[in-house]
């Protein structure tokens, strides 16, 4: 066998370091935090905790690890995907209504080197007109929408196995 060299050492560490992270952020943005008393005839009656426990109980099944964070605030939903860079192999967002209105979380995502995930609990495409376009969309390697909280299962889902095709 040849002494290895600085590209098979840099190939080893990058193939260690991917087998240990398999890590996804789950974001959720704006009143999403209200999910239960929110308008429970478009959004349902589960919270947000029942989501991402579901969320929590498939990652574990997938042996994949998860992150849940919320907020309401565009600039902390920056910030959460800029940190996100070499920490999480996926993100799955539900950018609530900064979806239809926010080109700095596109921008963000664009700058993100890992796997993108789109989630909307209701079809947006079946509502007001104004919700039909998502900046957020320019960015996602997929989208889900209309399926309530199965869309989040099935986006965990779905990044688990496109970081494991990476
Ligand atoms: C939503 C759809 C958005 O249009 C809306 O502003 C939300 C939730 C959804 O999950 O269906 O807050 O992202």
């Amino acid at each position: 066998m040849h002494s290895q060299t600085f590209d098979d050492i840099k190939q080893k560490d990058i193939f260690v370091r991917k087998g240990e992270m398999r890590r996804i952020l789950i974001i959720n943005g704006p009143n999403l935090n209200m999910l239960g008393t929110r308008q429970p005839e478009i959004y349902g009656r589960e919270t947000l905790a029942d989501i991402e426990n579901a969320c929590r109980n498939k990652a574990a099944g997938l042996g994949v690890e998860i992150e849940c964070f919320q907020s309401n605030g565009e600039g902390e939903i920056v910030t959460a995907i800029q940190r996100a860079r070499g920490k999480f192999d996926a993100i799955v967002i539900n950018p609530a209504a900064y979806s239809h209105t926010s080109v700095a979380i596109m921008d963000a995502l664009l700058a993100y080197d890992g796997t993108v995930i789109e989630v909307h609990l209701s079809n947006i495409h079946r509502r007001d007109e104004f919700r039909r376009l998502s900046y957020v969309s320019k960015a996602a390697d997929g989208v889900i929408c209309g399926l309530g909280k199965q869309g989040y299962l099935l986006a965990v889902e779905a990044a688990a196995s496109l970081i494991d095709r990476e």
